[in-house]
């Protein structure tokens, strides 16, 4: 019944920011799954008799592989695999229950906001016990292993009833079948303060949440509308789609325009928030403001302590390099640490395990805590919502008093979507071989302060990750942050990040493209930008 397959490597399976991400047709080809699914295990020890999490955001190819790796952790020695009904379970849900059952880890299938289909995305991630991104050293070694792999095991097994919630045997393993969102429910209401939001929405506080027909539907529909008392109606788009209805289920202004527009107009409800397509990212909107998400976590920071769960305060905040500072204005205020990791997840791990961070968020829509040890898209909101509950304002004004505290950080950032890879790699070269002599030259009539390539040094384990985004930063704290995404499936995609600290409160109400004109030239300038990729313009402004 248990088969050893002979198979042959393929040479592109290197895990990126967040796992392996490809088009679906390259997972649809003989052996890929099972050689990056046997690679995962091969990589890992002492998992005999312990359990798998399993579970992914619904997209096309889900429940495919879903029993793929049933089959293959049955073959390879765990003694249960826990898969959420349907084959559904989001990012943070997957994570909690991986710490909540004290499971050996998970395999999540997403491609968080990518667009899904039988010609879009499709990811496979492992995380580990914490909960967490598998940490770099595991996912090097499981590429190393993809290289070289000759052989897989898999068990000849029946598909298993994956929609029907309990246990069923495959072979000599336990597949539980469990509800992906009651657990993950019950650690929401014990961080927060459901009483007083259900209060607010008793009281006419409107609110739109949009799912983008990805994996938050079901939770926001329990978690709103059920266990909140919000109206039915305001979780939209909340039946998960296989191909999210077509759309890209990416909670920014661009794919989630028709939310802002709603927001900014003239019967805006009070509060508008979406999550992504595996449920991590979120969007905040205020009535008439969009809240950025390096202002949110600093926001969010400031006053997590009316929520139940942060009510002894934060041990310290992390976000990621090219973040904005505004969270470091709050860590200074409360006197607490503040930490400056790579882009992507995983590098928090650590400082939560450490108990060193307690909120922790990305530029990229991405806030959580350490909760759990992933991203949470509907724990930022109900964040959110107990801060409105508590303090009785809107956004706006929570916005304003935030920003004559502690100054505003206008930041916005720019991407070139599916530039030719060598012309990226020749635009990052050239900016590599300048950055020595940046500092003390004038861009724009801004001064060069510093410029490097971001290497991050890992308190915890002492690991150090280099090149990690190109800075350069100006006098009187301006800066500009360049990288290449390691999440994209066609071409390369370059990110340029733009941020200003303005102290001054009667300049706090600019138009933030406008506010940060200057630098966007400076930006060009220093990389060549417009010569290096041929754009005039970016495909998409954040
Ligand atoms: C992007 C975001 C990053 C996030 C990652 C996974 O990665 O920029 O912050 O952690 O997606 O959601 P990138 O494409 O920039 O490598
Ligand atoms: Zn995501």
């Amino acid at each position: 019944m248990m088969r050893t397959v002979a198979t042959t490597p393929f040479q592109d399976q290197k895990p990126g920011t967040s796992g392996l991400r490809k088009k679906v047709p390259v997972f649809q080809q003989k052996n890929y799954v099972e050689n990056f699914v046997q690679s995962i295990f091969d990589s890992l020890e002492g998992f005999q008799g312990k359990t798998l999490v399993l579970g992914g955001d619904g997209r096309f190819y889900n429940r495919d592989v879903v029993q793929i790796v049933i089959r293959m952790a049955a073959a390879n020695g765990f003694g249960k695999v826990m898969v959420g009904q349907g084959g559904i379970l989001s990012t943070p849900a997957a994570s909690n229950v991986i710490r909540k059952y004290q499971a050996f880890g998970g395999i999540i299938l997403s491609a968080s906001h990518n667009p899904g289909g039988p010609h879009e995305d499709f990811g496979i991630k492992y995380n580990a016990e914490n909960g967490g991104p598998a940490p770099e050293k595991i996912t090097d070694r499981i590429f190393e292993l993809t290289k070289k792999i000759a052989q897989y095991r898999i068990a000849d097994l029946d598909p298993v009833d994956i929609d029907k919630v309990g246990a069923v045997k495959a072979g000599d393993m336990t597949v539980e079948v469990i509800d992906p969102v009651s657990d993950y429910a019950v650690l929401m209401e014990s961080l927060f303060d459901f009483d007083a939001i259900r209060a607010m929405f008793k009281g006419g506080f409107r609110m739109r949440f949009d799912a983008m027909h990805a994996v938050t539907g079901p939770y926001a529909k329990e978690i709103f509308e059920h266990r909140l008392g919000a109206p039915k109606g305001t979780a939209r788009n909340f039946v998960p789609l296989p191909d999210f209805g077509g759309h890209h289920p990416d909670p920014n202004l661009v794919h989630a325009k028709h939310l802002y527009d709603e927001m900014m107009g003239p019967d805006a409800p009070d509060f508008g928030a979406a999550s992504d397509g595996d449920g991590d990212r979120n969007l905040i909107i205020g009535r008439g403001i969009f809240i950025t998400p390096s202002d949110s976590v600093a926001m969010l920071a400031a006053n997590a302590r009316l929520a139940p769960g942060y009510r002894k305060g934060l041990k310290g905040i992390a976000r990621s390099m090219p973040t904005s500072g505004a969270a470091d204005r709050v860590a200074e205020k409360l006197g607490i640490g503040i930490y400056e990791t790579p882009t992507g997840w995983k590098f928090f791990g650590n400082l939560l395990d450490a108990g060193m961070a307690t909120i922790c968020g990305e530029e990229s829509a991405g806030t959580g805590s350490d909760h759990v040890r992933e991203k949470d898209g509907l724990w930022a909101v109900l964040l959110w919502l107990n801060i409105l509950a508590v303090r009785g304002e809107s956004v706006m004004d929570i916005a304003h008093k935030h920003w004559a505290t502690y100054g505003r950080n206008y930041y916005s950032r720019h991407d070139y979507e599916e530039v030719e890879t060598d012309r990226a790699n020749a635009l990052v070269a050239d900016l590599r071989g300048k950055l020595a002599a940046l500092p003390g030259t004038s861009v724009r009539g801004m001064k060069v302060a510093a410029a490097d390539d971001f290497a991050y040094h890992d308190p915890v384990d002492g690991s150090v990750s280099r090149n990690q985004g190109i800075r350069v930063l100006f006098e009187g704290g301006s800066r500009v942050v360049f990288r290449l995404s390691g999440t994209g499936t066609s071409g390369a995609t370059l990110r340029v990040y733009i941020e200003r600290y303005e102290p001054d409160k009667t300049r706090h109400g600019v138009d933030t493209q406008v506010a940060l004109a200057d630098l966007i030239e400076a930006a060009d300038e220093i990389a060549g930008i417009r010569s290096h990729t041929g754009r005039n313009t970016p495909s998409v402004i954040t």
